[in-house]
């Protein structure tokens, strides 16, 4: 099948790559000339592990080309995917204007029947818009072509974007036309061999279960944001409750992670705006607001231990820190609303130096702070240690960070101590080489009696 995808970004360009990759003849537009023209000569604008080759070879067999011309990719496409961006607006609503710039263009250039499809993350009622807004446009050509607008959700991790598109594990299609819903399982049956995963319903639903996934899944680690808060309090430790409650096939072991918060393109964003689009329906959701309130203190809550551990902010003052992380999750170099940003605000505003490292996210982090004389970014884990620093922050949990020597991190911490973001380590290895240790919800040594 022909198809065109609106948008290179993160979900555009997956999709399409793994669109093409079972021999859909693809083309992605973008309007930004730079980027296009990056991609037709093999530089991928994002890091995502299998991307870079699939898009090299898929382009190198001409399934899979790169556009600015809009009208072009609109007289190729059987089936014309909105994907570009829908940042949040000041009051933390999505912004539609990219997917109804798109929508108009569609409406200005199509010259026969279409499939439109919306895979951005789009507020529920977004289809009805963008097929108001294709209307609009074919009324002031007085030209009449029949067209359905599809919701197809994108269900993709970053990090692992490429496999769960080539592997998903449901295919949501919202359409309450029989003929656009065939079009897509002809467009998906490449990825829908061995049992259906196809999940047909009406638009409004497809659009809602978007967010209905990334609103669960932020509660789950929400949750236990505040189960670890609670175990800090009581002298319990959270790492134990976890494995007590995972076992349960109810609540199961997935997203139960107590950490500095969660971060990244989605979760944040989606949560607000679905709170908002409640709202805008007149009803408040007590709990949507309670999972985005409980996030947001929870990104302070490492700065909160190095104050407990130091006896104040004050004493922070003139200090270097390590830091091991900045990206908002392993396996991306995002910064997208990562936790790294908050506790780097909260350390230079107490006066501390930070020496970080990540193993993707140095030229994001370059790209976001600038030259600051109060951070330096490493090439290496090892040079955040260099010389001696005060203490060590890990915030991302990457596998590298997973056994560091703690025999050489007692030598070169000169506080002799470690806040464990993510729950890396085991307290009672960390404490035995010398080293103070605070992870999160970890009672033993944060009791507050
Ligand atoms: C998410 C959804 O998983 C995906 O289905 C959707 O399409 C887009 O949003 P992504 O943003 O790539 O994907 O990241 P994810 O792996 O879900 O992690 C989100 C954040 O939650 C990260 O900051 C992570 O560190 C945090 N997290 C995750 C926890 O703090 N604890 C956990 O148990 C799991």
């Amino acid at each position: 099948m022909h198809v065109s995808i609106f948008g290179t970004g993160y979900v555009g360009l997956v999709t399409g790559t793994c669109l093409a990759e079972v021999g859909h003849q693809v083309v992605c537009v973008d309007i930004d000339a730079a980027k296009v023209d990056g991609l037709n000569h093999g530089v991928i604008p994002i890091y995502e592990p299998g991307l870079e080759p699939m898009v090299k070879a898929n382009h190198a067999s001409g399934r899979l080309r790169f556009t600015t011309d809009a009208a072009d990719a609109i007289a190729f496409g059987d089936v014309v995917f909105i994907a570009v961006g829908t940042p949040p607006d000041e009051d933390g609503s999505a912004d539609l204007q990219y997917v109804l710039a798109v929508a108009r263009t569609i409406g200005k250039h199509m010259t026969r029947p279409l499939v439109v499809v919306d895979k951005s993350t789009v507020p529920v009622g977004t289809a009805d818009k963008v097929a108001a807004a294709i209307s609009e446009e074919l009324a002031k050509r007085d030209v009449e072509l029949r067209f359905d607008v599809v919701s197809n959700p994108e269900f993709l991790k970053e990090g692992a974007a490429v496999e769960d598109c080539m592997r998903p594990d449901r295919i949501v299609i919202g359409s309450p036309s029989d003929s656009a819903i065939a079009v897509m399982k002809k467009l998906y049956a490449p990825f829908n061999r061995n049992h259906d995963r196809m999940v047909t319903m009406d638009v409004r639903s497809a659009e809602l279960t978007k967010y209905a996934a990334n609103a669960m899944l932020a509660t789950k680690i929400s949750f236990m944001n505040e189960m670890a808060n609670i175990a800090e309090r009581v002298g319990a430790d959270i790492e134990h409750v976890r494995k007590g409650i995972g076992s349960d096939p109810r609540i199961g072991w997935h997203f139960i992670y107590p950490g500095a918060g969660y971060g990244g393109s989605c979760f944040p964003k989606d949560v607000q705006a679905l709170a908002k689009t409640a709202a805008q329906y007149r009803y408040e959701s007590l709990l949507l607001n309670a999972v985005e309130a409980v996030n947001e203190r929870q990104k302070g809550h490492l700065f909160e231990l190095m104050e407990r551990h130091y006896g104040g902010a004050a004493a922070l003052r003139g200090k270097t820190i390590a830091l091991w992380g900045l990206a908002f999750k392993p396996n991306t170099d995002d910064m997208r609303e990562a936790s790294s940003r908050r506790l780097l605000e909260q350390l230079w505003e107490a006066g501390a130096k930070v020496r970080a490292y990540d193993p993707e996210a140095r030229e994001e982090a370059q790209r976001i702070f600038g030259d600051r004389d109060d951070l330096m970014l490493c090439d290496l884990r090892a040079d955040t240690l260099a010389g001696g620093v005060d203490a060590l922050v890990v915030i991302t949990e990457w596998k590298q960070f997973r056994s560091p020597d703690f025999d050489m991190l007692a030598e070169r911490l000169h506080d002799r101590v470690i806040f464990d973001g993510r729950n890396l380590y085991d307290p009672e290895e960390v404490e035995a080489n010398g080293l103070a240790y605070w992870g999160i919800g970890r009672g033993r040594s944060v009791r507050v009696a």
